[in-house]
């Protein structure tokens, strides 16, 4: 990926990464397919947006998120490139009632889901209620469903699926924002345990219906957007990550035969956002960003008597930012291959150990 504007290249960590990917994947084949891991089951928020617009078709969201959805894909991103490494297709969202086939896994994520269970309505706050819990409840129902409907086949794994899967976590940003401009950064952070006990119990849950490996991103650095960090937010999310690997680590350690695996999407994106030169691909305002909160992607709202619109720029490949919220599909790429790669993970775990890895791209 260029950087935009004659920044520097992408720092030296993910680079490493990719060019480790790169070796990991000359490894296999060309078009080898073998996998410890046929299918994958995600929980998650819009960073691996799958469900929501298939819940509730064609409706906008309030309070400033998107009100029209980022281009194809675009969501999906790191989990999408990630499964398309280990050669499986797009999972079809949970929600999906038509033309989903799962014989590769699902994906129980929708824009804007929590950890914790939400206190408020989707059409107050734009908080999904897909909580993780809920999720955890699908993911439940879809393993008794495929018991059921074992004979017919079709668009469902195989029984005996679950202890071969990849469990993917990659929820949380939700819990921030929502309660930190409620209780203010030093009381959101006694609330931090509550959720990193949410996510270990959710994988001892997944655990008891047969999954062994488990995949868990940790929280990215948002407070910071391509315009720079607030402190306390950065304070909280930094502590909050320590709380989850530790977590984790406890959590691995009290499941025989378990691999819990924490993956620190935060280093990645932080060194991705440090480019002083990044713009916000679909922003207003031009300058230093292109990043306006009062104006989100593809919104348009009257600033100073005008009417104004963020709208997407031409060439989103040389962005890190889409919207000032989500990542390009450039930067999930290097996210992507970044976890790939497995020095972002701990404990240190080489999918290319576990699957003939493709290119991704
Ligand atoms: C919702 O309220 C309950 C009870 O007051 C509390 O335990 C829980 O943490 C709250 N959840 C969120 C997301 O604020
Ligand atoms: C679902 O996908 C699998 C694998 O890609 C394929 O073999 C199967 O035929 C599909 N099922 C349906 C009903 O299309």
């Amino acid at each position: 990926m260029r950087a935009k504007r004659g920044s520097p290249p992408p720092r030296k960590a993910v680079v490493a990464a990719v060019c480790a990917l790169i070796v990991a994947m000359s490894g296999a084949p060309p078009g080898h397919a073998w996998c410890d891991f046929l299918t994958i089951f995600n929980s998650g928020d819009s960073n691996s947006e799958g469900g929501f617009w298939a819940a509730f078709p064609a409706q906008s969201v309030p309070f400033g998120r998107p009100s029209v959805g980022p281009p194809a894909g675009l969501l999906t991103g790191r989990l999408e490139h990630a499964a398309q490494a280990l050669g499986i297709p797009f999972l079809s969202p949970y929600l999906q009632s038509i033309g989903s086939n799962y014989t590769h896994g699902a994906n129980f994520a929708t824009l804007a889901s929590t950890v914790m269970l939400p206190n408020t309505s989707q059409f107050v706050t734009g908080i999904s209620p897909f909580s993780l819990a809920i999720q955890l409840s699908q993911m439940k129902q879809f393993k008794v469903r495929v018991l059921e409907l074992v004979l017919e086949g079709g668009s469902l794994p195989p029984e005996d699926i679950f202890g071969r899967s990849l469990y993917t976590l990659d929820i949380d940003r939700n819990d921030f924002p929502s309660n930190l401009a409620a209780v203010g950064s030093d009381g959101f952070k006694q609330y931090l345990p509550q959720v990193v006990d949410q996510i270990a119990w959710t994988i001892r849950e997944l655990y008891a219906i047969g999954g062994r490996t488990f995949l868990v991103s940790n929280l990215a650095p948002v407070g910071c957007c391509p315009h720079g960090c607030v402190v306390s937010y950065n304070d909280a999310v930094e502590q909050y990550n320590i709380l989850l690997k530790e977590a984790l680590r406890r959590t691995q350690s009290s499941l025989a035969g378990a691999t819990v695996v924490y993956a620190d999407i935060h280093a990645v994106k932080l060194e991705l956002l440090r480019h002083p030169a990044d713009h916000v691909c679909c922003g207003y305002g031009g300058g230093a960003s292109n990043f306006d909160p009062r104006v989100y992607c593809g919104n348009t709202k009257v600033i100073d008597g005008t009417a104004v619109t963020a709208t997407a720029c031409a060439d989103p490949q040389n962005y890190v930012s889409w919207d000032g919220i989500h990542a390009t599909e450039a930067a999930n790429k290097l996210v992507a291959a970044a976890i790939l790669g497995a020095s972002y993970l701990d404990p240190p775990f080489r999918l290319a150990d576990h699957c003939g890895l493709q290119p991704i791209g």
